[in-house]
């Protein structure tokens, strides 16, 4: 699942396609970039699809979307007998977000917090209240300096409303996700 075409984001995905055969998601003006990609399934925002392994559903993004014509979108992905996970690609804060926590119950959100090219942590934190995310897993930050944070900021600030978990996840972890 491809949230937009800036290289940080798109990175390998036509090459992983192409060697694995796994399917590429995505906005069809995003995925008109990866001719490699043998199985593509396209989405437009707003649109869902069940897959095998549960649904998946394309949400607005508030960013470029870095290709003539697409929008960088998010998704929402709940995995048969499995948690519900929310990517929010890189996006600011949208009022909308409510409307995404209050249809599903979001195990899972995957939030960008480092400012500059997308929200910092404080519209994070508020994203994460919209959402009412159980967990929050912050990502997009200390990768150039204009996006340098600290995410242990960001869980002071999350944390203040008492469902809520951030999981740092630092390069090279890993994380088992439960329901
Ligand atoms: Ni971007």
């Amino acid at each position: 699942m491809v949230s937009h075409a800036h290289f940080d984001h798109l990175g390998d995905a036509e090459k992983i396609a192409e060697r694995t055969g796994a399917t590429l998601i995505g906005i069809p003006e995003v995925l008109s970039l990866c001719p490699g990609a043998k199985n593509t399934h396209p989405l437009n925002i707003g649109g869902s699809y069940r897959f095998p392994f549960g649904y998946v559903r394309m949400t607005p993004a508030v960013h470029s979307s870095g290709v003539a014509g697409g929008l960088a979108c998010g998704y929402v992905i709940s995995i048969i007998d499995g948690p519900t996970l929310y990517y929010a690609g890189d996006t600011s804060l949208f009022t909308d977000m409510q409307i995404i926590g209050a249809k599903e119950r979001i195990d899972y959100a995957i939030l960008p917090i480092g400012d500059n090219y997308t929200m910092g942590k404080e519209d994070a934190a508020r994203a994460t209240q919209f959402l009412k995310a159980h967990n929050v897993i912050p990502v997009h930050y200390n990768t150039w300096p204009v996006i340098k944070q600290d995410p242990e900021e960001f869980k002071q600030i999350a944390e203040s409303v008492p469902t809520t978990t951030v999981k740092i996840v630092k390069p090279g972890e890993s994380l088992v996700l439960s329901k």
